[in-house]
């Protein structure tokens, strides 16, 4: 099975996402392959979109056997006294997956292994599954992640994607029994090549994501 995981990002509005999402579950409706990509479990689609606008993914009931629902983020604390912190609790019902550990956390916001591994206990006690990234071998993974994320920063929406090698490479490095995926400057042009490598079981895909045309393009170039 291939994940294939979009993170808008501090990206898009209400309606932007709205539209979004009625552009791309025409386009799978009207794409056979995708839709038994997706029916026989060839394919995981997974979008993150801001916490805020996860709630519209869920209002597309139509369309939920489509795709699953991540977070970008979570609070290291439980619900309580903690103003404008998204607790695992609020995402409870709204989302199924949530990232930690992002390379932009880490740099941007100061997170550091102490309190991503937090955020995966609180993750797991609300029955979230963690899609954990790391830049390299260097970063400790913490127990109960689902699914691990090679992110290398020099990779990440410069247009520089790593190479195959590379990923696979980093994978024999981590030596952990989880699935893997491979993020960084992925589009519909790159992603053939990965997709021959049986060690990378899929993508977390972020500028490509944006538009609903060229990750839709992703997904058919991952399953014809
Ligand atoms: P990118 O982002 O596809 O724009 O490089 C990937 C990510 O940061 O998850």
């Amino acid at each position: 099975m291939r994940y294939i995981i979009a993170n808008w990002k501090a990206n898009k509005n209400y309606n932007e996402a709205s539209s979004w999402l009625d552009f791309f579950i025409t386009k799978i409706n009207a794409s056979q392959p995708v839709l038994e990509a997706i029916r026989s479990k060839k394919i995981k689609i997974i979008l993150c979109p801001p916490s805020p606008l996860l709630f519209i993914l869920r209002s597309k009931s139509e369309a939920l056997h489509l795709f699953k629902s991540g977070a970008q983020d979570v609070s290291a604390f439980d619900e309580g006294s903690f103003t404008g912190e998204i607790p695992a609790h609020s995402l409870e019902g709204l989302a199924e997956y949530v990232i930690i550990g992002h390379s932009e956390r880490r740099a941007l916001f100061q997170e550091k292994t102490d309190l991503l591994a937090k955020k995966v206990r609180q993750a797991l006690k609300y029955g979230l599954k963690p899609v954990y990234c790391v830049k390299n071998e260097d970063d400790p993974v913490p127990d109960g992640v689902a699914v691990l994320a090679y992110e290398p920063p020099s990779a990440i929406g410069t247009g520089e994607n790593a190479s195959v090698k590379e990923a696979t490479k980093m994978r024999a490095k981590l030596n952990l029994r989880l699935p893997y995926v491979y993020g960084g400057s992925v589009d519909y042009k790159n992603i053939k090549s990965y997709l021959e490598a049986e060690e990378i079981d899929g993508f977390l895909i972020g500028k490509a994501s944006l538009s609903p045309h060229s990750f839709f393009e992703v997904i058919l170039q991952s399953v014809i």
